[in-house]
């Protein structure tokens, strides 16, 4: 796991997109697990930006989001099909048809799950997955008790994720109780993880995943197993951690470069 901690949110965002467009230069066709959330909009504001001014070409992506909410349809303001399409896929040349969000709106649920696993399948499974972290230590909506083999299917959102969202409602009764959201043997499965924090009400959450045992409790901690995960915090959340997690040759284990001299900790 390499940890990389920087001054605050815009340069968090800027280093995560970074990333993304170093993994998209190198493979156009790049598999991409996107999140919603607070913590992605500054990395999806600056791919837009790299897509505007650099030309950074998504033509040949496919998309996979983490999760939506069940009962919401696709035009619901706070639906996750609406907060991608206003927040990033409007502003690039994505091409719709390789783009994924699960569907919150299905009869047939448990079916439409298993579709959304075969079709990262079919894609060739996931490259880079972006993830946020919940307050509660959740990855995706993958909430304190889930397993570490999940795939796929609904969740029931705790109170703590409930009242956390109830920001972007008018109220928390409108929060939906449930959310289709990938599974963590879901999230695991991608050839490089980028989780993102940013906020002293990220810092318990970060801690646990990063530094703490792995346990279902913090459903982040199942980050450890990855060989390739990748943590960009700012400051304020990574004000827990107790260990100097960034080395100066993160640039070179982040982007793959040749390492000279002595080599990094990336345990
Ligand atoms: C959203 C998602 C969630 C969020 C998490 C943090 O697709 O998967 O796990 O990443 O709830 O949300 P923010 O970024 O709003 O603090």
């Amino acid at each position: 796991m390499l940890v990389i901690i920087k001054d605050d949110y815009e340069a968090v965002s800027q280093e995560a997109a970074r990333l993304v467009a170093d993994r998209l230069h190198k493979k156009p066709s790049l598999v991409l697990g996107l999140a919603t959330g607070s913590t992605p909009l500054g990395l999806y504001r600056e791919l837009i930006r790299m897509h505007a001014d650099e030309g950074l070409d998504f033509s040949k992506v496919t998309t996979f989001n983490l999760d939506e909410y069940v009962g919401l349809p696709p035009d619901h303001p706070q639906s996750y099909h609406r907060f991608m399409r206003e927040n990033f896929f409007d502003h690039i040349n994505a091409d719709p048809r390789f783009v994924h969000i699960p569907d919150g709106m299905v009869t047939e649920i448990e079916a439409h799950c298993q579709w959304y696993e075969a079709e990262i399948e079919r894609s060739g499974g996931i490259d880079l997955q972006v993830l946020g972290i919940g307050a509660n230590g959740h990855i995706a909506f993958n909430e304190p008790g889930s397993s570490l083999g999940s795939r796929t299917r609904v969740k029931t959102l705790s109170r703590a994720t409930r009242e956390d969202n109830a920001r972007f409602f008018r109220s928390i009764d409108e929060v939906p109780r449930h959310a289709i959201t990938m599974g963590i043997g879901t999230i695991l499965e991608a050839q490089d993880v980028l989780l993102m924090a940013c906020g002293d009400q990220k810092a318990a959450a970060i801690q646990a995943a990063v530094e703490g045992p792995l346990t279902a409790s913090a459903p982040a901690s199942m980050i450890q197993m990855h060989r390739n995960a990748f943590v960009i915090v700012d400051r304020a959340a990574a004000s827990r951690l107790s260990d100097e997690h960034a080395t100066a040759l993160e640039e070179a284990v982040l982007f793959r470069r040749p390492i000279s001299g002595s080599h990094p900790d990336t345990a």
